[in-house]
């Protein structure tokens, strides 16, 4: 049973691995992180934040967060750059 189940759960990862979600929560102990990847997308290029290539998974940690999603908002003047605008308790 515990292997079926297993199974199926492995399916159904395989099969949503392609698409992205509309919204990824980032867990972090001061407060998580949603970013809206269908907000986002619709109006930046994928490679922007993926790189050049089929978009596949970003490895997130706190210093490529920070340099990635802060930096852009500071370039372009738009998004939240305060601590409690991304981390909210
Ligand atoms: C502003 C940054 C940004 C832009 C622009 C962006 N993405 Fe993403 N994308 C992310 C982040 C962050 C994640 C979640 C972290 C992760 O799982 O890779 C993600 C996840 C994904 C995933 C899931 C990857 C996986 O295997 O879990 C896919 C597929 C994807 N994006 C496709 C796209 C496509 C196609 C575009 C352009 C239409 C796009 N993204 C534009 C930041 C972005
Ligand atoms: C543009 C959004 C954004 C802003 C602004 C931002 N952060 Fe973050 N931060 C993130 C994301 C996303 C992560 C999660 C990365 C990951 O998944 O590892 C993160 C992770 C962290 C972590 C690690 C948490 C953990 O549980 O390991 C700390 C600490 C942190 N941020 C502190 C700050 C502080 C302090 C500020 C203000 C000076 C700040 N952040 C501003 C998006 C932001
Ligand atoms: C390449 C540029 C770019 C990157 C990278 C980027 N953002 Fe943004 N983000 C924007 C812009 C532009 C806006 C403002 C959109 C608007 O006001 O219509 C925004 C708005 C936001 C907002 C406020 C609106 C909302 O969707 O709730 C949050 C929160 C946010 N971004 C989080 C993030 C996080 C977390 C990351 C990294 C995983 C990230 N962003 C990466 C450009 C970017």
């Amino acid at each position: 049973m515990d292997k079926i189940l297993a199974a199926i759960a492995l399916t159904l990862a395989c099969a949503v691995s392609a698409f992205a979600a509309d919204t990824v929560v980032f867990p972090a102990k001061n407060g998580n992180v949603t970013f809206n990847h269908k907000a986002h997308s619709a109006k930046l290029e994928c490679k922007l934040c993926h790189g050049a290539g089929a978009p596949s998974k970003i490895e997130m940690n706190r210093d490529k967060a920070h340099v990635l999603c802060k930096g852009c908002h500071t370039e372009k003047k738009a998004g939240p750059t305060k601590c409690g605008d991304c981390h909210k308790k």
